[in-house]
């Protein structure tokens, strides 16, 4: 089997794996053939990528590192939690003019934001870390399968949970950074219009509202019985920048490894938020949040080492690049450079992926440079020093 991202599909490809809706309702069994119907379902479930069988790829198998059943529930509750705050909110607005005017309005009533599910769903996706090791997370390809913004607290909080697991997080702490994580853009339930543009579409007035989402987030956890320190302080830092031009207030950070016993200035900005940042950005760039098309995972990770380098806490940047793989198993490549030159152009599906020199993968090649099929051949890139790959995909790089 093999990936395929949702605009390459084609009516007749066979599905290898089944497929459900966001409800967790199948919606089409393995080993059933695509239809044009089918397909735009598909598209319409914002699925970035589903699995396809391939002739020759029939050994290759894509484990799915999470529970998918965990994935759906969260992103239910996500999606109730969000629904219930923007019927408060609006219902409190009538009464108060400003942003501010409805942050106070949120403190005085003690309202707070019905997240008590959660906790047991994160609990969930913490054990998952802790159960597999990292070559079990080959598929992070797979993870922004969803795209919706309501949505995307799952992914960020799945990436910052395995980021801060290489920092040996404490179980606890994993679970903290998660939460928060998952709520980071809480604020943004009582703006769902600025919430579904990108970022690059914003006007100024738009722009004033969205800066103040994370002050937003945060009132509404203000009263929670449980404290909930670290959540807190994710949801109101995560747009904070290390060179200090984020907002809202401005904090600074100094590019050190995020390690919990560690004294913080006023003006610094706290290591889980530095977290959520990393996997926030990996996740709107990837999905297309922020620019007209969604990046490669290798174009986004180049993008925060260097373009983000700044702003983003660089030991983190870092260690995500390690941690998520650029062709995983199963993931559709096209050949553009190799020693053998008449494969170069060549597709083919990863078949065993190489951690430490990515494009030096093993491959099932099933079409020649005009996409033609042909027969099956494996080829093991790994001696070879020029091997290239790219993702055959339609997501490029774009501002
Ligand atoms: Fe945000």
């Amino acid at each position: 089997m093999r990936y395929c991202s949702s605009d390459k599909l084609t009516a007749g490809m066979i599905l290898a794996k089944p497929l459900y809706t966001d409800k967790n309702k199948l919606l089409l069994g393995a080993g059933n053939k695509l239809t044009d119907t089918f397909i735009l379902r598909v598209r319409n479930l914002n699925l970035s990528y589903i699995c396809i069988a391939e002739p020759g790829t029939e050994r290759i198998t894509i484990d799915d590192p999470v529970d998918d059943s965990v994935l759906v529930t969260l992103k239910q509750q996500l999606r109730d939690i969000f629904d219930e705050v923007l019927i408060v909110l609006r219902s409190k607005r009538r009464s108060c003019k400003t942003i501010d005017g409805l942050v106070k309005k949120v403190s005085e009533d003690r309202y707070v934001a019905p997240i008590d599910k959660t906790i047991g769903s994160i609990r969930y996706l913490v054990e998952d870390v802790h159960l597999k090791s990292l070559s079990h997370w080959d598929a992070l390809l797979n993870f922004s399968k969803c795209v919706g913004w309501r949505e995307h607290g799952v992914d960020v909080a799945l990436i910052s949970i395995l980021l801060a697991y290489q920092y040996q997080f404490k179980f606890e702490q994993l679970i903290h950074l998660g939460l928060g994580a998952l709520l980071h853009d809480l604020g943004k339930a009582y703006m769902p219009e600025i919430a579904a543009k990108r970022r690059s579409d914003l006007n100024a007035e738009e722009i004033e509202l969205y800066r103040k989402h994370p002050m937003l987030g945060v009132s509404l956890l203000e009263y929670h019985s449980k404290g909930h320190y670290v959540a807190k302080e994710c949801l109101l830092q995560h747009h904070e920048k290390l060179n200090g031009k984020g907002f809202p207030k401005g904090l600074t950070g100094e590019h050190l490894p995020p390690v919990s016993k560690r004294k913080y200035a006023a003006n610094e900005i706290y290591h889980y938020a530095e977290i959520v940042s990393v996997a926030d950005a990996y996740v709107n760039l990837v999905t297309g949040a922020w620019y007209k098309r969604p990046m490669t995972p290798d174009a986004a990770l180049s993008r925060i080492i260097h373009a983000m380098s700044d702003t983003l806490n660089r030991p983190v940047s870092r260690m995500l690049a390690k941690i998520i793989l650029p062709f995983p198993t199963g993931a559709p490549v096209r050949i553009t450079h190799c020693a053998m030159i008449e494969y170069v152009g060549f597709y083919g599906v990863v078949s065993v992926p190489n951690r430490h020199a990515p494009h030096k993968a093993d491959l099932v090649l099933y079409a020649d440079s005009q996409g033609k099929n042909i027969r099956p051949e494996s080829i093991n890139l790994k001696g070879d020093s020029s091997a290239e790959l790219e993702l055959d995909v339609t997501n490029d790089e774009q501002d």
